[in-house]
């Protein structure tokens, strides 16, 4: 089937009406002198089209068009987008960092629906907020830092999610879980990947491998564990483990 993608123009003031007055999601081409250009895949009846284009096999990937739309103080997201509210603060996890998007990333692959997950080394607690919005039946954030655990409470109520967020090093920790999430780095897991590789029942995610050195230093120290999978972006690595 032959998808048509329309191109529209409307004044910024118009365009605020039309997005408010039509619940269809819009993809904003661009905006030049007050005007802004959109798209949508089916026609508007009371609107003329400035474009209108025949696409091909391109439609299949159509979500990845709408992107979020900035007005004000508002984020417009279509309904297959989470937002996840992070206060600015002192400790890590804004989700600027590679090594926050590669655990992100491979969350999203491989958390499944009702698995309980502990975050080691939380910080802004991104990572369990994320888990939480995945479907996770219960986490655990940790941290060392007092700052870290203070705004990972604060970050889970403002997404109004419940997440245990705890000042507590692996080794503090008794119980496992299915999933276990650990943002770190090689200096820190030499020290505690003793006690986190217990941790976890079913799948490991690790984080924070910096170049091929780290994540070869890093594979020496699991070798008793399946590697289902290595992630990279930006020369750091992320490396997800299954228990055999
Ligand atoms: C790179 S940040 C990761 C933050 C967040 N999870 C993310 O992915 O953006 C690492 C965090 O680990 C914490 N940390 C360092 N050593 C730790 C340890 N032994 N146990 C628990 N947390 C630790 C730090 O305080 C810091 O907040």
């Amino acid at each position: 089937m032959k998808i048509k993608r329309f191109i529209y123009s409307l004044s910024e003031e118009e365009f605020l009406e039309f997005i408010y007055e039509n619940s269809m999601p819009v993809e904003v081409v661009k905006r030049q002198e007050g005007v802004v250009y959109f798209a949508v895949y089916k026609k508007i009846d009371h609107l003329k089209p400035v474009k209108v284009e025949e696409i091909g096999d391109d439609w299949k990937n159509w979500k990845e068009k709408y992107k979020p739309i900035e007005i004000e103080d508002f984020i417009i997201l279509p309904p297959w987008k989470k937002p996840v509210f992070i206060k600015p603060g002192l400790a890590f996890g804004t989700g600027l960092h590679p090594t926050t998007q590669l655990c992100i990333k491979a969350l999203k692959k491989h958390l499944r629906r009702g698995m309980g997950v502990l975050d080691v080394g939380t910080g802004s607690g991104i990572l369990a907020i994320v888990s939480k919005l995945l479907g996770a039946s219960y986490v655990l954030g940790i941290d060392v830092s007092d700052d870290a655990v203070r705004e990972c409470k604060e970050n889970a109520e403002l997404n109004g999610l419940e997440i245990e967020c705890l000042k507590a090093s692996p080794e503090d920790i008794s119980k496992s879980f299915d999933l276990v999430v650990a943002n770190l780095e090689i200096q820190i897991f030499e020290e505690v990947l003793k006690d986190v590789l217990p941790k976890f029942e079913e799948l490991g995610i690790f984080s924070g491998l910096y170049r091929e050195e780290d994540l070869e230093k890093f594979k020496s120290m699991v070798k008793d564990y399946k590697i289902l999978e290595i992630l990279e972006k930006e020369k750091w690595f992320a490396i997800v483990l299954k228990k055999v």
